[in-house]
């Protein structure tokens, strides 16, 4: 069993760690950081790029994918549904359980730009908030917070509580946050401190892994003994990064940077 994750950065892994927990697989990483972020690009720009990136998956015989981002799920995946006949699993925002947690009280979505001005996550707020009051924030400023704590493991404590401050979130003091991208989970720790009183955080990480779990279980391709696990960038990583990757146990690595967008 091959499965395949793809994100704009180190978000995915996020998900990648719930899932190996309890998918014994081979995994194929693919980080498209040549055009880290995504939530500041337009829907064309993912759906194309998407279909670039799962392409590139197929070559390695993936079983599954994984998009492994919330901006990508939302704007791509049910368009990549339609061109590929494989099974894609998606990430979208955990507003069901944390509406039923809050029951009425005021929570938050902490997401992409990108995210949260799509139709996609309207809905769901209009389907699944109830009575709750929903403050939406988009950031790319956290996203790449949380690329510089994985990456060189930097305290990035202070400049989180900025953002969340200039958000107006600590203000609207939510009782539950729901983390709308894959890299926020990072972050939880200088989340939740930003807040005098901690709010409850949402992610989807071990709902995905149980999805993966139980469509893994329908394939009919035959697990055999596992290999190294990939981890495959866009652009070329720094030394530090490249250690990084080896420690978060993906044995073999590579560079894919001549498929260009444009
Ligand atoms: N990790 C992604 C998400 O879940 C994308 C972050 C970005 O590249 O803007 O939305």
């Amino acid at each position: 069993m091959r499965i395949g994750f793809i994100d704009s950065g180190v978000g995915g892994l996020s998900i990648v760690e719930a899932v190996r927990a309890v998918v014994p697989a081979d995994y194929f990483y693919l980080m498209d950081n040549r055009y880290l972020p995504y939530g500041t690009k337009s829907e064309l720009f993912i759906r194309q790029r998407l279909k670039q990136l799962t392409e590139h998956l197929l070559t390695h015989q993936v079983d599954l994918i994984v998009i492994a981002c919330n901006t990508a799920t939302t704007q791509a995946v049910d368009w990549l549904r339609q061109q590929f006949d494989l099974p894609f699993v998606g990430v979208v925002p955990a507003i069901k359980p944390a509406a039923l947690y809050c029951a009425g009280e005021k929570m938050a979505l902490l997401a992409t730009p990108a995210t949260v001005k799509g139709h996609y996550i309207q809905k769901l707020v209009t389907d699944y908030a109830g009575e709750s009051q929903v403050q939406l924030v988009g950031s790319s400023e956290l996203v790449m917070l949380a690329e510089k704590k994985v990456w060189a493991n930097a305290d990035v404590k202070a400049e989180v509580a900025t953002v969340i401050k200039n958000s107006g979130l600590t203000e609207f003091a939510p009782k539950a946050i729901i983390l709308g991208c894959t890299h926020f989970p990072f972050l939880a720790e200088e989340i939740r401190s930003a807040f005098t009183e901690a709010p409850k955080l949402f992610d989807t990480a071990d709902a995905i892994a149980r999805r993966v779990q139980h469509l893994v279980a329908g394939l009919t391709s035959i697990y055999k003994e596992k290999s190294q696990d990939c981890f495959i960038a866009t652009q070329e990583l720094t030394e530090q990064q490249k250690r990084r990757v080896t420690q978060m146990r993906f044995g073999q690595q590579n560079c894919w940077p001549d498929l260009y967008q444009d």
